[in-house]
């Protein structure tokens, strides 16, 4: 994919990495279309799977979180509108956000909370954070407006978890499934 574009990719990714809380601002509208950067996300989203997957006390919200439903049906995607999809992507990224957040205050909330666990948890914040800045800069946002798409997309589904290892899974299948999707589309859209 178009690296050309994106000569100072080193200091670009560094600058996605910016303090929690910030803004990314000035985002250049096609950095999402290199697919390094995507790709960047779903590894630190799998290794956060991985540290989590059979972790039993530390990893219990005792709570259920609500998160979209990331199953693809590929079939059915081909066939939705644009506008459809954008909608599935940028909701599916808000809930999505909403819910580690949760996680987080949750955790911290925890008499012993894990510092691993932090770790992770605090990564894919500042993950979501930079997809929603990134996905935004790439106009999903105008997609996602269409007004005839808006009135006939279907209820967002959604689901609950109440562990940690179930949440990184959500968020690791929602990045390797509607969002990659959806991205590699829009990139090859503004192709054209
Ligand atoms: C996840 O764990 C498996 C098995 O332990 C390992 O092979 C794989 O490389 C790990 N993946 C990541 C992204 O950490
Ligand atoms: C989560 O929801 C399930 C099903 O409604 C319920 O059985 C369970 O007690 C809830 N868990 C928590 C921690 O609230
Ligand atoms: C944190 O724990 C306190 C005391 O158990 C509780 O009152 C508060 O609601 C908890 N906060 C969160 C975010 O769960």
């Amino acid at each position: 994919m178009g690296v050309r574009e994106c000569p100072a990719l080193p200091l670009l990714l560094s600058l996605l990495f910016l303090p929690l809380g910030l803004p990314v601002l000035g985002t250049p509208a096609r950095l999402i279309c290199d697919s390094r950067v995507l790709e960047r996300y779903i590894l630190e989203a799998k290794e956060a799977e991985n540290v989590t997957m059979g972790c039993a006390d530390d990893c219990n919200l005792h709570e259920n979180v609500t998160v979209p439903d990331t199953k693809v049906n590929f079939y059915a995607w081909r066939r939705m509108e644009v506008g459809q999809q954008a909608i599935e992507v940028w909701q599916g990224l808000a809930l999505l956000s909403e819910a580690i957040l949760r996680g987080q205050a949750l955790l911290a909330n925890s008499s012993q909370p894990s510092d691993t666990l932090q770790l992770h948890v605090d990564k894919a914040v500042s993950g979501l954070r930079s997809l929603t800045s990134l996905l935004r800069a790439l106009g999903i946002q105008k997609e996602a407006i269409s007004p005839s798409d808006a009135a006939s997309a279907a209820p967002l589904r959604i689901f609950t978890v109440d562990t940690l290892g179930k949440l990184f899974r959500i968020y690791s299948n929602f990045l390797r499934g509607k969002l990659k999707l959806y991205t590699g589309e829009a990139c090859r859209r503004a192709d054209r």
